[in-house]
């Protein structure tokens, strides 16, 4: 078993291994001070995870109720929330019990939130069912739910008790929802790791990830370290964000047909393909082309870095981008917004 220690304002340890679901029983109730656990998924995992949950934890003398939404983003919601709220009450949940988040980033980040809020905070542990979960949103502590004005306005800092993978989850996903999640990991070896990168580089499937748990193991490891420099994201944490000023624009230019990992991987090419130099530039795209993921977006680039100009990395007329010179070297950069601008604009 990898085990990956992250320290934060609480400690904690990602584990990661084949199977892990099926035996995670004592290990829950160790990270626990209680026996009485409330499990949140949505429908879909609910069918595919929930019943090797509720085994594993019986095995361990534990007892756990589900509470089950309609999977989607549009579930990451006060609606949703509320309704979590009422089913603590009714199980009758106290300061000591603790929550298990079973489930992509959406199951994540809301009971994170509920977590953070129940009771002005109680424990909870993640096991994260998609990549882009295991690798990026169980790890370090963000939590959220959309509100009308805006996706994660509403949120707190809450770092799990323990985050569980089991690379096995992974094998049920739909191949985009795969594929989404790596272009995050390729983010991760393009910021920080050229192994990792060499290793992504050298598949070639969007339905399978072999060595799933060693490219885990180094995204979470990756996070791990930029995190514990930055838990409460006022600087490096902005190295995550490779990819992603111009990936937002992009999702919200295609109305959300690009999805986010789609984007992010289109965003990554293209910043590249301005700042980096040529032979960075193809390695990324041939490794992005191998998991069909987009390179590039059609659209005129002035239309793109106006909306580039609504995210909220942009502060004081300053905005922050990342560039990678090479493979597993991100450095921040600071620009005005229109010598940013300029910069994406410029034809290559
Ligand atoms: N907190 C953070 O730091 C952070 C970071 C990145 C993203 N996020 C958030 O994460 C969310 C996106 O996460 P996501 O991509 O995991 O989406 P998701 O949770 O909606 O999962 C995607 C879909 O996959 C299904 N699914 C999950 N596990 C499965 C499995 N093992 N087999 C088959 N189907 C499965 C789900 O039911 C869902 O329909 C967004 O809300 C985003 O804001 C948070
Ligand atoms: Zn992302």
């Amino acid at each position: 078993m990898r085990r990956i220690s992250v320290h934060a304002s609480t400690d904690y340890d990602v584990l990661v291994e084949h199977g892990l679901l099926r035996q995670c029983g004592s290990l829950l109730a160790g990270a626990a001070v209680t026996r009485h656990f409330v499990i949140v998924t949505d429908d879909t995992v609910d069918e595919l995870y929930s019943k090797d949950l509720l085994h594993a934890l019986d095995m361990a003398g534990c007892k756990a109720e589900c509470f089950v939404f309609p999977h989607g983003e549009a579930s990451k919601c006060s609606g949703t929330l509320l309704k979590l709220y009422d089913f603590l009450c009714e199980s009758g949940i106290t300061r000591s019990d603790c929550l298990i988040a079973l489930g992509g980033g959406v199951v994540g980040d809301l009971t994170g939130f509920a977590a953070a809020t129940f009771l002005r905070g109680i424990r909870y542990i993640q096991i994260p069912t998609t990549l882009l979960a295991q690798i990026d949103s169980s790890v370090g502590g963000k939590t959220a739910i959309n509100i009308p004005g805006g996706k994660n306005l509403v949120g707190a800092f809450k770092q799990p008790s323990l985050v569980i993978c089991d690379p096995d989850t992974l094998k049920t996903l739909p191949g985009h929802i795969l594929s989404d999640g790596i272009a995050e990991a390729i983010k991760y070896g393009m910021i920080r790791d050229p192994g990792l990168f060499a290793l992504l580089d050298a598949h070639n499937s969007d339905n399978v990830l072999p060595q799933a748990d060693e490219i885990i193991a180094r995204c979470v490891t990756i996070k791990r370290d930029i995190v514990a420099k930055d838990e409460f994201d006022t600087g490096e944490r902005m190295l995550l964000n490779f990819g992603h000023t111009l990936g937002h624009a992009i999702e919200r230019h295609s109305e959300f047909a690009y999805t986010h990992g789609q984007a992010v991987a289109a965003g990554m090419c293209m910043l590249s393909a301005r700042t980096a130099a040529p032979a960075v530039t193809a390695r990324l795209i041939g490794c992005v082309n191998n998991y069909g993921l987009p390179t590039d977006y059609d659209a005129p680039m002035q239309e793109l870095t106006a909306l580039c100009g609504h995210d909220k990395k942009r502060m004081g007329g300053e905005l922050s981008y990342v560039v990678c010179p090479a493979i597993g070297q991100g450095e921040i950069r600071k620009a005005s917004f229109p010598d940013f601008c300029r910069m994406m604009e410029e034809s290559l």
